[in-house]
């Protein structure tokens, strides 16, 4: 079907948030929706067909074994919504259930151009199905999707691949008040939660060998470079995963290999970096079944139903606003 694409200004947000993030006085942080950029969209992609990121394959599984009972508890006409759509293609599986026995506007919510395209067009053939994308934040996309959507209609919300991982907890739960807050009773939210795992395994999925998380990690620094004229020397800095037992999340951070001064040239700031200091790129919390089911609760969901895979432990929770 035909796709239009409805773009936001960002603009100068992204030097606000480096300068902020480089200068914090304990922990410098870079926030991790800046890594997905032309590059790191891409690369996104490649990490999840690695062997050791079972992450993807797993939101894959279910969602082939489950768009028909998924869609089925959401009857009547609807509207769906994806934060964070990526390349879209597991959701090919809710839009293909959906299309078979409904007209279905999609609209997925991109802060990344390049992931956004890639989606309109992975998702373009499906018969039945309508393509409007939001190059927007999840909540301002999803508050337009509400404004568009007509009476009658109940938005589903797709939230996959484990993205309300990346906000720390309590934030996560902040995040899906929001979220209920735009959403009327009878809308749902298909949301992916990644699961308590072995921590090598965590690791590993983080830091594969052949180095592409570290390239995804490490293109944070390369995009300030190329969009801030900044002078990051990346081989000064490596990718470090690690997990924090606290707060149940893995950790990405770009360690520092030497004392050093970077300056962002666009805006005068020069910062200086220890040897071994570093940058928080992302986190990502690793939940239990229950936990999702309270949090779901303590922001004004219902968990209808909820399927794990036991290969890569991983929940698809479907939630209803009430
Ligand atoms: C971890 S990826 C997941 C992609 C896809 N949902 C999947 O399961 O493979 C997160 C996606 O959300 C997008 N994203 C990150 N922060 C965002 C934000 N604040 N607003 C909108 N999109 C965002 C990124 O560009 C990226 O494509």
């Amino acid at each position: 079907m035909l796709t239009n694409a409805i773009i936001a200004e960002s603009a100068s947000e992204f030097t606000t948030d480096v300068c902020s993030g480089l200068t914090k006085p304990d922990q410098k942080e870079l926030p991790s929706k800046y890594l997905y950029d032309q590059v790191g969209s891409r690369l996104f992609e490649v990490i999840c067909e690695l062997p050791e990121y079972g992450l993807t394959r797993a939101d894959e599984r279910l969602l082939r074994l489950h768009a028909t009972e998924i869609v089925e508890r959401v009857p009547g006409q609807v509207v769906v919504a994806e934060l964070g759509s990526g390349s879209g293609k597991k959701t090919r599986w809710i839009l293909e259930a959906l299309s078979r026995h409904r007209p279905t506007s999609y609209y997925p919510i991109e802060i990344s151009a390049t992931a956004l395209a890639m989606c309109e067009r992975e998702l373009a053939d499906i018969d039945s199905i309508s393509i409007v994308g939001f190059e927007h934040e999840y909540l301002d996309g999803l508050l337009k999707v509400a404004a568009r959507h007509q009476d009658g209609q109940r938005i589903l919300v797709l939230s996959l691949g484990s993205t309300i991982g990346n906000f720390d907890h309590p934030a996560d739960v902040s995040f899906l008040r929001e979220m209920r807050l735009i959403l009327q009773p009878g809308d749902a939210l298909l949301l992916g939660t990644d699961l308590q795992k072995p921590i090598l395994q965590l690791i590993e999925a983080y830091d594969d060998p052949l180095g592409v998380t570290a390239a995804f990690n490490l293109n944070l620094l390369a995009r300030i470079n190329r969009e801030l004229d900044a002078d990051f020397v990346l081989e000064q800095f490596e990718h470090v995963a690690k997990f924090s037992s606290v707060t149940r999340s893995i950790e990405m951070h770009l360690r520092s290999r030497q004392d050093q001064v970077v300056t962002i040239h666009k805006t005068g700031l020069s910062v200086p970096i220890l040897e071994n200091e570093t940058n928080w790129t992302e986190s990502c919390h690793k939940y239990s079944p229950q936990e999702v089911v309270s949090m779901a609760e303590d922001a004004g969901f219902r968990c209808d139903a909820q399927w794990i895979d036991h290969e890569w432990p991983f929940a698809e929770n479907l939630l209803m606003a009430e």
